[in-house]
């Protein structure tokens, strides 16, 4: 009986082992993959090219710029890396450090509520110079968008908030008060490429003043309070139905993203990360950064392309002048997208694009290099 039983273990082991080496998994990837996706109900973007990519081994320190739920942060730490995770939503925060509270007791993660653009004075602060990689998974998380308190859906009825981080700054509501017609305007066509950014920008500094004149006359009418859900009819009603007809999304979608970009300064906080994380990165060290639409990924790309190519001669024909020789590298040209399998599972995933920049040299600044 022990022996029968014995034997089909060690088969089971055998049939399990050849479907892995057959779908390219390892058992660990395997054991990740499914504890992730189970314990969070929240599917991390390209996890399985992250993991490829990072290399990352075991005592290696990692930072992960975008705690959100804790997805790729928990695959680091299982890899046996020490991290330190930033968020700037401290509801992510409380969330995430319950869920990981064994690796904060450990002391083998350590979660900081802040801005990755504070990357710099973090780790200095806590008398760090390197890391081995650094990992952002940029933009907002599914549980943010969910929440119809949060105010980034214009799916469901909530404040016009839209702060990833609700202790500081303007709220999105305050932000269309605070500025100009025209400065909403230029954050319409600039953050969200919308064509008739010039139109609802009119359209939507009136509805919102529409407050403010009720307060200067005093007549507290009885006007309901300003919402996404109403923000987004405003949106639709000045779209007409021809144009509705065209678009594959809602006619909100590039408002809101607007919004969400200018109320966070979503791109001020990912170029400073692009100036200061780079210089973090030991040799071999790795910066993985996953961007969800072109004005970020270009940022990147435009960013990895001049830290890794020589910077061409000011003049044709004339030689280069002298300098350092390049310490980084691109991994992978056009960088990692979802495959179809991904794109079904997790619909976030279709316009996520993760890019990778390699250190390989550590310049002294004196024209030599340290390999
Ligand atoms: C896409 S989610 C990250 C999901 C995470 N990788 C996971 O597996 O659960 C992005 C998270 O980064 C945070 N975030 C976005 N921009 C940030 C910034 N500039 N500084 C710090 N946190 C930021 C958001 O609050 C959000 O929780």
């Amino acid at each position: 009986m022990i022996a029968i039983l014995l034997w089909s273990s060690v088969l089971s082991f055998l049939v399990i082992h050849l479907i892995c080496l057959h779908l390219r998994l390892d058992f660990y990837q395997l054991a990740t993959k499914s504890m992730t996706i189970n314990s969070t109900n929240h599917i991390p973007v390209l996890f399985d090219a992250v993991l490829e990519q990072a290399q990352v081994c075991e005592g290696e320190l990692w930072v992960d710029c975008t705690l959100g739920r804790g997805g790729h942060t928990e695959a680091l730490l299982l890899k046996g890396a020490q991290v330190i995770a930033f968020d700037r939503d401290q509801q992510a925060i409380d969330e995430s450090s319950l869920r990981l509270k064994s690796f904060i007791e450990s002391g083998q993660l350590t979660i900081v509520h802040s801005n990755f653009s504070e990357l710099k004075s973090a780790l200095e602060e806590m008398g760090i110079q390197f890391v081995h990689g650094i990992l952002a998974d940029l933009g907002v998380s599914s549980p943010q968008l969910d929440e119809a308190e949060r105010g980034f859906s214009f799916m469901t009825s909530g404040p016009i908030d839209m702060r990833m981080d609700r202790s500081r700054g303007l709220s999105a509501l305050e932000w269309i008060k605070a500025h100009s017609a025209q400065e909403l305007c230029h954050i319409l066509r600039v953050y969200g490429e919308e064509a008739r950014a010039k139109y609802l920008a009119k359209v939507i500094k009136d509805w919102v003043d529409e407050d403010l004149k009720d307060e200067a006359s005093v007549n507290l009418s009885s006007r309901k309070p300003k919402d996404t859900l109403g923000l987004a009819r405003l949106i639709e009603n000045a779209t007409p139905m021809k144009l509705r007809r065209k678009l594959n999304k809602h006619p909100a979608t590039r408002v809101f993203q607007a919004l969400r970009i200018a109320v966070n300064d979503e791109l001020g906080a990912l170029e400073q990360l692009l100036e200061d994380a780079p210089k973090r990165l030991e040799v071999h060290g790795k910066l993985l950064l996953i961007s969800f639409h072109s004005l970020e990924d270009r940022m990147v790309k435009k960013r990895f392309k001049a830290l890794s190519e020589t910077p061409p001669p000011p003049r044709r024909g004339l030689p280069p002048p002298p300098s350092d020789p390049i310490e980084f590298e691109v991994a992978l040209r056009k960088g990692v997208v979802a495959d179809e399998q991904e794109k079904d599972l997790n619909p976030r995933s279709r316009s996520a694009r993760l890019r990778i920049l390699t250190r390989i040299r550590k310049n002294d600044g004196l024209g030599k290099m340290k390999a």
